[in-house]
């Protein structure tokens, strides 16, 4: 069988195309003209240069292909303009949709997040939910999955939407500004640090987004896919300060004023349709996001192996390998 891996040249797509090499699949990778390919270069895929906005490109590169995965999204990064969020990931979502349907895919695999949920304070929250997206970033992946799902529902797409929680493995820098904050002696906690977050290790989420390719009848479906379970917020603090082997931070910051800078920034956001700068820095302190799973446990046999203390290690360990901490 042959599968189509876009963003194969991310944290994400690079594990991912690596199984699925492994499980015996003919892969082909879409990546950029200025990708970085190196954790590709040595697995036998086809490595393809296009764009997700170029649909012309997208045809020629599907053709054959059985399953696609959709991994190619411009993720949130300082000076990127918001227009660059819509282009890619909800135009390109628009591109891939009308491409699969042409070049008759039979299972199209979407990489959403749990971010669309927004920064929620609530705990197991569900695929029913309703998604209250506050960045450029979360709101264009909500779009792309509302365009793929038009699509399934007018043209029966055979789209799987999976949304994921925070991915932790090496070769992920998301977690490195954290990370490296709590080194500094300044790091303080906001808040009690009681507050849940739900983290996933990248070899359960690459199991994970198999499933969803996988198992039959479960077309124009939303799962979210996350670790065994979450923890307290200070748990991983403290993991992280246990591994780096510094002091805990003893001193809190009250959550109140990040609360109310939460609720004006939200207002702005949803008024003006402008994001305001460093809101992410705070989001995980002041939010509840704990993921109920059930439902990729129960339809997609979904059984994720590695608990959240050995996924932090492991991170950690390739951050200290590095020499970034
Ligand atoms: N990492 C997480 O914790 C997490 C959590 C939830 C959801 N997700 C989702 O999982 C997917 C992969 O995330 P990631 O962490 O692996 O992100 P990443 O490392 O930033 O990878 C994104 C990939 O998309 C490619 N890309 C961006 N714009 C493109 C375009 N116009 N045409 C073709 N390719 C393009 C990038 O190419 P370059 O290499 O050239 O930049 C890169 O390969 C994304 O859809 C993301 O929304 C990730």
């Amino acid at each position: 069988m042959k599968l189509l891996v876009t963003g194969a040249s991310g944290f994400i797509g690079s594990y991912l195309t690596k199984m699925l090499v492994e499980k015996g699949y003919s892969v082909k990778t879409l990546v950029r003209f200025d990708s970085d390919v190196t954790q590709l270069k040595n697995l036998d895929v086809e490595i393809i240069s296009g764009d997700i906005r170029d649909a012309d490109t997208l045809e020629k590169i599907m053709k054959g292909c059985q399953q696609v995965y959709h991994g190619a999204a411009q993720r949130t990064k300082p000076k990127i303009p918001k227009q660059a969020y819509y282009s890619i990931n909800v135009d390109g979502c628009k591109n891939i949709a009308e491409t699969a349907l042409k070049t008759n895919v039979e299972r199209l695999v979407y990489l959403s997040t749990a971010g669309v949920y927004g920064t929620l304070k609530q705990l197991r929250i569900n695929e029913n939910t309703v998604p209250r997206p506050n960045t450029y970033y979360r709101t264009t992946k909500w779009l792309g999955e509302k365009v793929l799902l038009s699509y399934h529902q007018q043209q029966n797409l055979p789209v799987v939407i999976a949304r994921l929680s925070g991915v932790c493995g090496a070769g992920s820098l998301s977690w490195l500004g954290l990370v490296r904050a709590i080194t500094t002696p300044k790091f303080r906690l906001i808040g009690t640090g009681n507050n849940e977050y739900h983290l996933a290790d990248i070899m359960d989420i690459i199991a994970g987004l198999r499933l969803c390719a996988e198992k039959s009848n479960i077309e124009g479906k939303t799962y979210n896919l996350a670790g065994k379970e979450a923890l307290k917020v200070k748990e991983i603090v403290n993991l992280i300060t246990e591994n780096l082997n510094i002091y805990e931070p003893t001193q809190q910051l009250p959550a109140f004023p990040y609360h109310t800078l939460n609720t004006m920034t939200e207002w702005f956001y949803q008024t003006f349709s402008k994001q305001l700068p460093g809101h992410h820095r705070y989001d995980m302190f002041i939010s509840d996001r704990s993921l109920d799973i059930s439902r990729a446990v129960a339809e997609l046999d979904y059984s994720p192996k590695i608990s959240p203390e050995e996924a932090i290690i492991n991170l950690i360990n390739w951050y200290r390998e590095k020499g970034y901490v």
